[in-house]
């Protein structure tokens, strides 16, 4: 019998991250935030001085990335940069790089190490159509872009970090035009995956549905 795995896929600020997370502490299953390993080849690539355009560099860098999860943190050389990776900026320069596929490559083992037992909830933008083809239940996350930017408005401000609702709208539509229409494993939403619009809903109500969805198939 495989391992259990749930993906979450979706556009950014969808609420995948909340989602997976809760999901994945219900379930007592591992977590994985695929987009963090992207936004640490960004930072790590921000710091080296590497340009988003230099993918051999940023590929190479990618191979040997020093990262380690510790407790809720992340760790990129044992520095913990949990807040940094965070980061629009950062965010915006994975979103440039995660148009390499031979990026995409170095970084696939990375991401299928975490399906350990008892199971996997994991949330990202290709985890069910490439990552985790096979995947046990496999979802599309998505809220309309105003919402989503307001979310994301929220965690920032919470953070401390400074935030302008229109730029991020901006800036997340940009984000997901250029995720959905890149040639190496693009944002979309495939035959086999529930699509689940959280406009409107709690938290609270969207794990219960996953759970429920979940609960229905295993
Ligand atoms: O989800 P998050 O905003 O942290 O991801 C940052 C960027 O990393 C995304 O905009 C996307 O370009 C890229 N990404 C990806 N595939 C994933 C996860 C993230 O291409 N599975």
């Amino acid at each position: 019998q495989a391992i259990p795995v749930i993906t979450l896929d979706g556009p950014s600020a969808s609420g995948k991250g909340t989602i997976a997370h809760l999901v994945a502490q219900a379930l007592g299953f591992h977590y994985l935030d695929s987009g963090v390993l992207y936004r640490l080849v960004a930072l790590a690539a921000m710091k080296h001085a590497i340009a988003a355009e230099d993918e051999p560099n940023i590929v190479a860098m990618a191979r040997c990335l020093n990262v380690s999860f510790v407790d809720a943190t992340v760790q990129l050389d044992g520095v913990d940069v949990s807040e940094a990776v965070r980061a629009e900026i950062c965010g915006e320069y994975a979103s440039r790089i995660a148009q390499y596929p031979t990026l995409r490559e170095v970084l696939l083992d990375r991401q299928r190490n975490f399906r350990e037992l008892p199971g996997l909830v994991t949330d990202g933008r290709d985890m069910g159509s490439v990552v985790f083809p096979d995947a046990t239940l496999k979802i599309y996350l998505t809220a309309d872009a105003e919402e989503r930017a307001r979310r994301r408005y929220k965690q920032l401000i919470e953070k401390g970090i400074n935030a302008n609702i229109a730029d991020l709208v901006a800036s997340l539509r940009e984000r997901d035009e250029r995720d959905s229409k890149r040639l190496a494993s693009p944002l979309q939403q495939c035959e086999d995956t529930h699509l689940l619009d959280t406009t409107g809903f709690s938290i609270d109500q969207v794990v219960n549905q996953v759970l429920s969805m979940y609960a229905d198939i295993s």
